[in-house]
């Protein structure tokens, strides 16, 4: 997924898709002017890397020229075409193949013809990479198309939003909305903590640090902070329904959120169980669960580094460090089964650089 101004992009159409596209138009154009030398009129700026690809595909003598003119801002049509760059003499008499990225309303092309019109040109023939037949409404056929695509908004390979991703060598296809909620799982010292920010940054999430969030509502003295402090004084757990509400208070905070990062909880299966059960309440649901992996002596010499950087004490003593690990492998291994019986459990790898393992969670989360 990538990111183009505000909005996020998938893949969509692959760069052999787009080679084998351009191979059937130029096919189709050279059967019908093989004896011609058709003057290709590109229609800027979109359309720039289809002709140069399509020229260096077509097999018989042609020439190129260029008109520009503009009908998009942002997402949709502005139903204006604007002239920006006039047809020349070059194309009195000749063969004329206007080459578009892509027709949608059809109103660039209404124009085109409108232009062309009042010209005396042999032949007048479009060729599109892409069109999309739900959105067309012009009455003009189209003579020679790529692939026909659905409604959607596609970026890439010369098309922009607005002027951003012409440069992507594949088509991405703007990304609904679609909430993804995770449940981050690592041992003390496997990097939880940063692949959180990037996770955060990268998919717009909101990380809800269990810890974090305990400490705030106990800090700030909130009803649920007061209650939860009212067990831990007297050396009693907090039961899980207090703490599913302040997770709870942390979803509904941040309606607009495209999803979020459970950290730290659950704990337990049936802690588990109950956050399924609030999400279902909203229509939401835990789409995966990353578990970062890392060998324990691996971690104990990170773990140690970092004691003696940072000065914290339970980062200063392996046996401590030790009991942490075995603790989280009795609490979290049954944990991993009840996410891996949903098939939502991935594995990664979390030993390499920082960007290694950003890359191996943003491979899993992007197939999601
Ligand atoms: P039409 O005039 O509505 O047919 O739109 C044609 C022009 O709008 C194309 O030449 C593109 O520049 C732009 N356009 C249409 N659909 C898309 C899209 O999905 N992504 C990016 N640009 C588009
Ligand atoms: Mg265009």
């Amino acid at each position: 997924m990538i990111k183009l101004h505000d909005k996020y992009f998938q893949p969509f159409i692959s760069e052999e898709e787009i080679e084998a596209a351009i191979q059937k138009i130029s096919a189709a154009i050279a059967a019908d002017y093989k004896d011609d030398c058709p003057i290709f009129v590109t229609v800027l700026n979109g359309a720039f890397m289809f002709a140069s690809d399509l020229m260096k595909a077509y097999p018989h003598p042609c020439q190129i020229s260029f008109v520009k003119l503009s009908s998009y801002k942002g997402l949709s049509s502005t139903g204006i075409v604007k002239s920006l760059l006039e047809v020349g003499e070059e194309v009195n008499g000749r063969s004329v193949i206007i080459l578009e990225d892509i027709i949608d309303t059809g109103r660039t092309i209404k124009e085109l013809v409108h232009i062309f019109s009042n010209i005396e040109v042999k032949e007048f023939k479009i060729a599109s990479l892409f069109y999309k037949p739900e959105a067309y409404d012009g009455e003009y056929p189209i003579d020679y198309i790529g692939m026909e695509i659905p409604n959607k908004f596609i970026v890439g390979y010369g098309l922009d939003y607005d002027e951003l991703g012409r440069n992507l060598k594949e088509v991405y296809q703007l990304k609904e909305k679609e909430m993804i909620n995770l449940v981050l799982f690592g041992k003390p010292g496997a990097g939880k903590g940063t692949q959180a920010e990037f996770l955060k940054a990268h998919y717009n999430l909101v990380h809800i640090s269990t810890g974090d969030v305990f400490r705030y509502n106990i800090k700030n003295g909130t009803e649920l902070g007061n209650l939860a402090k009212s067990y831990m004084d007297q050396g009693d757990l907090v039961p899980d329904e207090v703490t599913i509400n302040m997770l709870a208070n942390e979803v509904n905070n941040n309606p607009d959120a495209n999803g979020f990062i459970f950290d730290g909880f659950p704990r337990t299966i049936a802690q588990a169980e109950a956050l399924d059960d609030l999400l279902a309440t909203k229509d939401m649901a835990i789409h995966a669960t990353l578990a970062l992996e890392a060998e324990d002596d691996i971690l104990v010499e990170r773990l140690l580094k970092r004691g003696l950087e940072s000065g914290r004490t339970d980062d200063q003593d392996e046996g401590k460090i030790r009991n942490r690990f075995n603790e989280y492998n009795e609490k979290t291994a049954p944990l991993l089964d009840f996410y891996k019986n949903q098939s939502k459990l991935h594995s990664v790898n979390g030993i390499g650089t920082i960007e290694e393992i950003t890359k191996r969670l943003q491979s899993v989360v992007d197939t999601l």
